[in-house]
């Protein structure tokens, strides 16, 4: 038995792609579990640059068996088109297998949330505009289409009538938007199911029965802990549940399944959209980070928001994830800095906090205390063993390992898979 989850440990970007495809390797099954093509994942494979949004950054290997599990929710044009790209590339997909139960993102999901977010004008959350947030909320609401319905147009033509007679009514009467026919969606997304079917499968007996026989399996989360509906910045968020647990019922796994818990941050912290953010930088560092960690949205294009790194948060990411690991990318980023901070605690009216408060308005107000450390001032991007590494960059790690308390087991310093130290990792030890 050997599952492995994979998660973000602050607001996503942290780096998950490329550390998933380097895992891979020694895996079985790469599973992504929550979220949908909000996810914007990189991975730069043997020269070349792949950005994934739905599809499972294990791809790359023949001998892996890419799933993605109930939790998530497929947009099947943006799917198809990904598999096209793929495929074109060279990269064959006719491995993928796709959950029967994940829920589908229609047409009106995507015209919703942009509709949603330009109604809360100042106080939008800045979604990727993917349909994400519409889509978990008609499965809530018990009014979602499900990949399985497209095996059946008589199911899914009345599903989405039911659907439809609220929707339209919403896109019609409050947002002043055109609305849809029964007859127009089914067309399009039956000419979607033909290509679909061959990958639909019950997902979850087929995870687990590669569990029961000793295989591993990768979770591969999307977006970060601070993201996550229940754990993160709410309102700020995502409509999912980007932790550990969100593996167990984006999948249908049961916990005891786990093994082990790798949470990814980046030696600083990055966040795109809106929410509190306390070390962000709105000065010249921020903006250094920016640029030479080339900090643009996989998925949107976005400038993200930097800021140094928040033990308080890791220590929040710890609790609520399990985590056994923390994997640190982008140490090579820090590379120009004289100094460095991280932040140890917050301070709000007077009062220390070392753990995230839970109410939100001193989230919203905390200051950060930092600690200052020097920095190398040295390339780093060839270093492949802990002690290659200089002094002052062992000991950044050091402090982050003593704040998290938990080790540190794998270090990213450059963004191509060969770019990496394995500290602690011996994937089958
Ligand atoms: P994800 O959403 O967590 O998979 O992360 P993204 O792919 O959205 O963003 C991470 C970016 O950082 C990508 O452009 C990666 O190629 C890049 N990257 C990952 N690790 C490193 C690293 O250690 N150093 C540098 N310089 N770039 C990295
Ligand atoms: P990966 O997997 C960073 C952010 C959006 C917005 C909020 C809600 O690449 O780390 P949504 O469209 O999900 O309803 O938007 O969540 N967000 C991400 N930020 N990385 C991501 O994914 C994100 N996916 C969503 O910017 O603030
Ligand atoms: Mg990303």
């Amino acid at each position: 038995m050997a599952g492995i989850v994979l998660v973000g440990a602050q607001w996503g970007d942290e780096g998950k792609g490329k550390i998933t495809d380097l895992l891979a390797d020694d895996m079985d099954f790469v599973v992504r579990f929550q979220g949908g093509n909000n996810a914007g994942h990189t991975i730069i494979h043997g020269g070349r640059t792949l950005k994934l949004h739905l599809i499972p950054s294990g791809i790359m290997y023949a001998h892996i068996t890419p799933v993605i599990g109930n939790g998530v929710v497929i947009d099947p044009k943006v799917l198809l088109e990904e598999m096209d790209e793929l495929e074109a590339d060279g990269l064959s997909t006719h491995r993928l297998l796709i959950s029967c139960n994940a829920h589908l993102i229609m047409p009106y999901h995507r015209d919703l949330d942009g509709a949603s977010e330009k109604r809360l004008g100042d106080l939008e959350i800045g979604t990727t505009r993917r349909g994400i947030g519409p889509a978990y909320q008609d499965k809530s609401t018990r009014l979602g289409l499900r990949v399985q319905d497209l095996t059946d147009e008589k199911i899914f033509r009345a599903k989405l009538e039911a659907a439809l007679s609220e929707k339209n009514a919403i896109l019609e009467r409050i947002y002043d938007l055109p609305t849809y026919t029964v007859d127009e969606i089914t067309e399009e997304y039956m000419g979607y199911a033909e290509r679909i079917r061959p990958h639909i499968a019950d997902t979850s007996s087929v995870v687990n029965t590669a569990l029961a026989a000793d295989q591993w399996v990768f979770f591969e989360g999307a977006q970060g802990t601070l993201l996550d509906i229940d754990h993160g910045t709410y309102p700020f968020v995502t409509s999912s549940s980007p932790t550990a647990g969100g593996a167990c019922t984006g999948v249908g796994v049961g916990p005891k399944r786990i093994d082990r818990v790798l949470g990814i941050a980046k030696a600083y912290i990055t966040r795109v959209g809106s929410g509190p953010f306390p070390t962000e930088l709105n000065d010249e560092t921020g903006e250094l980070l920016t640029r030479v960690g080339g900090e643009f949205g996989t998925t949107t294009g976005r400038r993200r928001r930097c800021g140094w790194y928040d033990a308080v948060i890791i220590r929040y990411a710890v609790q609520v994830n399990g985590l056994t690991d923390l994997v640190i990318t982008k140490l090579d980023v820090l590379s120009e800095l004289d100094t460095i901070k991280v932040c140890v605690a917050y301070e709000y009216e007077g009062h220390r906090h070392n753990n995230l408060p839970c109410h939100q308005t001193i989230f919203h107000h905390a200051r950060p205390i930092y600690e200052e450390v020097p920095g190398w001032r040295e390339d780093i991007t060839g270093c492949r063993r802990f002690e290659d590494l200089p002094k002052n960059a062992r000991d950044y790690i050091g402090l982050l390992e003593d704040l998290a308390e938990v080790p540190v087991s794998i270090i990213a310093v450059g963004p191509s898979r060969e770019q990496t130290i394995m500290r602690r990792w011996d994937a089958r030890a």
